[in-house]
């Protein structure tokens, strides 16, 4: 039985994350911002109040971590702001690097103490992040988050090497969630975590910082 923590857990990916862990018999500690009553349901550990872009936030729920030792660490929050090169809004940029890219990375670093050696650190990214699979530009503050999260990714991945910690940059597919209300083409988030969990259990040292779609292809940066 391994523990892992999830943010962004209270709908969407997250919550479905902590459905099918617990399902399996893993320990789940489920962070939000507020809990919603279907992540209540699930009879898990639930951590709330925690504001990913928010350091007091994140200082407070490692005091109330304790020493547990984390195997998995889930970076799933996120925000999708469409910016088109009419609307272009730089405090949307802004937001959206701040909590797509800038907070995956200070949180690694905040739980750092709570990993060792076998440790996973998973980001949620977006295929939108990929430089060579732009071929409908637009999007710019989502698509530019998501560049900085993999490359956030990359960086960690050399970084904890010697510690021992793997790092999987992990696309989830088109998916069908409230951030994709826009349209009806997207997967359940059944399959997709279904997906993403297959690669979080074969993610290891020699795999580390490679980046997947839950379909299991690797992606081009
Ligand atoms: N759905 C897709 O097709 C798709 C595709 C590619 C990548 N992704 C990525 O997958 C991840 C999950 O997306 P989703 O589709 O499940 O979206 P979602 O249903 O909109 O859920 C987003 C989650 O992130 C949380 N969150 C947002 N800002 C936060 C903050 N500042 N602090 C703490 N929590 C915050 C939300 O909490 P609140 O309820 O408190 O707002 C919610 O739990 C995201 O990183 C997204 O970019 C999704």
């Amino acid at each position: 039985m391994a523990t892992y923590l999830i943010t962004g857990s209270n709908r969407g990916i997250g919550l479905e994350f902590c459905r099918q862990l617990k399902e399996r018999g893993d320990n789940v500690i489920a962070t939000c911002r507020t809990p919603s009553p279907e992540l209540e349901e699930l009879g898990v550990r639930v951590e709330s109040d925690v504001e990913v872009t928010s350091t007091d936030s994140i200082l407070r729920l490692r005091q109330r971590l304790n020493e547990i030792k984390l195997d998995c660490l889930i970076q799933n929050a996120g925000i999708a702001e469409y910016n088109s090169l009419s609307t272009l809004d730089s405090k949307s940029i802004l937001r959206q690097f701040e909590v797509n890219a800038l907070s995956p990375l200070c949180f690694s670093q905040a739980m750092m103490s709570n990993m060792g050696k076998g440790s996973k650190i998973v980001l949620i990214t977006s295929r939108m992040g990929s430089i060579e699979d732009n071929t409908s530009g637009s999007s710019y503050g989502y698509r530019m988050s998501k560049v900085a999260l993999c490359m956030a990714g990359k960086s960690l991945s050399i970084d904890l090497k010697p510690k021992g910690i793997s790092v999987g940059i992990l696309h989830p597919g088109l998916v069908s969630t409230r951030m994709t209300s826009f349209t009806r083409q997207g997967i359940s988030a059944e399959h997709s975590v279904k997906g993403l969990v297959g690669i979080i259990d074969s993610l290891n040292i020699k795999n580390s910082g490679t980046f997947w779609h839950s379909n299991g292809e690797i992606l081009p940066w």
